[in-house]
């Protein structure tokens, strides 16, 4: 049976939820469907979308291509030395089940990658990062099939030239790899990162300082500040936090002292986003069915029937905003098609 549909309905398999349909669509379970897939497909569906967990994009219109969706699952220790156990994981088991696993095992690392929606596969593409812990921080591998050739290809750690909320597979990889699977070196001596501030407070009154201390807390965190997706439809932060010439930053806080900060060279610093769109009033704005957070303006939600276009163009406002009002240029975190 062919693996292959046309016209489907991708509303319910992106965490945005609008309504937009993919001309070519195909669920893959095993390397063989895909390489039986890449030697079939129309000619016409040029472009290939690898869509996981569908939670950090937005479609601002339907797909013409073929989107390809993992569904391979599954996830065991495969080696283990005094110290670490290497764990393996199918694309697309989901996210947060993979840390509550690893948590209860006892295995540390991932505990303040909690509740972050989405897959495996795309934990990589995206390098997901939160509480100071990016998934870099523990990825040995990542192995995957090539779209073009079918070869499967493993890239180690160094390979995956990881950045923040950046990876190989955003640029010169984009849409030329199928992620299998990931392996993710884990520490059975946790050392917990407690150093974000509000993850510190909270685990002050936590009577046992252990990981799964850490991922309550940080689920706490998460659902005070961010949206469920299963209620309001988000792809979480829509942009990155600017990194801007120390030059910049200075000059804008010479007029606005309370400008937050972090330093991450001798000449650049990183400045929130949401102070940014805050101060250009966005916070809680809302343009028919497309919003700003009330709780985190760096989020963008759709209320009900928000189109992607209609998203898209209230991205678009918030960044002329902050240039013009700043000279900061914003980048988006999610993927915009
Ligand atoms: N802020 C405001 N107004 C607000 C909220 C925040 O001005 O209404 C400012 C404050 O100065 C605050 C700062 O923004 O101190 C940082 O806010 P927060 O700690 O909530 O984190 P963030 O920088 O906005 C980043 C990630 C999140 C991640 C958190 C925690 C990015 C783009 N986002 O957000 O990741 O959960 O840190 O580590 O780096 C995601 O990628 O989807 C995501 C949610």
């Amino acid at each position: 049976m062919s693996l292959l549909q046309k016209n489907v309905s991708l509303k319910s398999l992106h965490t945005f939820g609008t309504d937009v349909s993919a001309r070519y669509y195909a669920q893959v379970a095993h390397v063989e469907d895909l390489l039986d897939l890449l030697s079939n497909y129309p000619a016409e569906a040029e472009d290939i979308l690898v869509l996981g967990g569908g939670s950090n994009l937005l479609f601002t219109r339907d797909y013409e291509g073929l989107v390809i969706h993992p569904s391979m699952l599954g996830k065991e220790v495969v080696r283990e030395t005094d110290q670490h156990v290497f764990v393996r994981a199918s694309a697309a088991e989901d996210w947060d089940g993979l840390v509550a696993w690893s948590v209860s095992k006892g295995y540390g690392g991932l505990e303040n990658l909690s509740l972050i929606p989405g897959r495996v596969g795309a934990s990589v593409v995206q390098n997901i990062g939160a509480y100071g812990v990016e998934v870099a921080d523990v990825v040995d591998r990542v192995e995957a099939v090539s779209l073009q050739t079918g070869e499967q290809v493993i890239f180690r750690n160094e390979e995956c030239t990881f950045a923040y909320r950046d990876s190989y597979f955003k640029h010169q990889g984009r849409d030329s790899y199928m992620i299998t699977s990931v392996l993710y070196k884990l520490t059975k001596e946790p050392v917990l990162c407690l150093e974000y501030s509000d993850l510190s407070a909270a685990m002050e009154s936590c009577p046992q300082a252990d990981i799964a201390a850490v991922r309550r807390a940080v689920i706490d965190i998460r659902k005070k500040k961010l949206p469920d997706p299963a209620e309001v439809g988000n792809a979480g932060s829509f942009f990155k936090n600017p990194v801007v010439p120390k030059v910049l930053y200075d000059r804008i806080k010479d007029e606005f002292p309370d400008l937050p900060g972090h330093r991450v060279s001798a000449d650049m610093v990183k400045i929130p986003a949401a102070w940014l769109i805050q101060q250009c009033g966005w916070k809680g704005k809302r343009v028919g069915d497309a919003g700003v957070y009330p709780h985190q303006p760096l989020v963008l939600v759709n209320y009900g029937h928000a189109s992607g276009k209609e998203i898209f163009d209230l991205s678009q406002r918030i960044m002329w905003s902050v240039e013009s009002e700043f000279g900061v240029t914003l980048d988006t975190e999610v993927n915009v098609f």
